[in-house]
């Protein structure tokens, strides 16, 4: 492949101390040259997963510098703890927290200001894949950003698809309908800036597991995944992550 896979573990609100210590031995296992392997717990445990030696990004960031915001956490802080990644936009923030395609901008502005890797998150919901609106829904939530930064602010970020449908459904794209909308992506942006578009590695994300993928990960344009619920057993993220080597 021309770019390096990834394999990413959101924990959503899950974990404990007792599944650092699990996935931090099974992730220093498989660990290689051939693939970036990332979990992204809650932020208590972030410390700690990096005191073990795993690459570690947060599940989200303020868009705001530090102040007077009740509850939320600053980049800078993360950044300084040592994690390197965040997640902008998922899907569950964007539906249960209202999160807007310009806030989404906002932090992934605000993660690269301190040095933070933003994994942009995108996706159509199922109504809208019924309907035909994938390209649309993807395509505008891509160019917040770039209205906002310029193309150039997707260089040092990673974009992760993820149709809201697949995400804990256990009902997966299949391999050919991910690359087409991966390709749609990496066309859209080599439209703009060709060798940026060669080099962005893009995940695919929802209901990944140890079966499926395999498959998923062959396909031209998925660099790896995101994975959520299989990221939470440690046999299951390991298989995953050989498969992506
Ligand atoms: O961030 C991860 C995604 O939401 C996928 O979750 O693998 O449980 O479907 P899932």
């Amino acid at each position: 492949a021309i770019r390096k896979a990834m394999v990413a573990g959101n924990w959503k609100m899950n974990g404990s101390l007792e599944l650092v210590k699990q996935m931090s031995d099974a992730i220093n296992n498989v660990k290689s040259k051939k693939i970036d392997v990332v979990l992204f717990p809650p932020f208590p445990l972030v410390s700690a997963l990096i005191a073990s030696g795993v690459s570690t990004g947060t599940q989200t960031i303020s868009e705001y510098k530090p102040g007077a915001f009740t509850g939320e956490v600053d980049a800078q802080l993360v950044k300084d703890l040592g994690a390197e990644y965040v997640l902008v936009g998922h899907s569950e923030r964007r539906s249960i927290y209202n999160e807007s395609n310009s806030t989404v901008a906002e932090k992934f502005s605000r993660a690269q200001q301190v040095g933070l890797t933003p994994i942009l998150c995108v996706g159509e919901s199922e109504s809208e894949q019924e309907n035909g609106k994938t390209e649309l829904v993807v395509a505008a939530q891509i160019d917040a950003v770039i209205e906002k930064l310029g193309v150039a602010a997707l260089k040092d970020s990673v974009i992760a698809y993820e149709p809201v449908w697949a995400i804990g459904t256990g009902k997966t794209a299949s391999p050919e309908q991910a690359q087409n909308v991966h390709k749609f992506i990496r066309d859209k942006i080599a439209a703009l800036d060709s060798d940026l578009a060669q080099g962005l590695t893009i995940l695919y994300g929802g209901s990944v597991n140890e079966k499926n993928s395999e498959l998923l990960f062959a396909q031209t344009d998925i660099d790896g995944g995101l994975i959520g619920g299989a990221s939470l057993k440690a046999d299951s993220f390991s298989a995953i992550c050989e498969s992506a080597k």
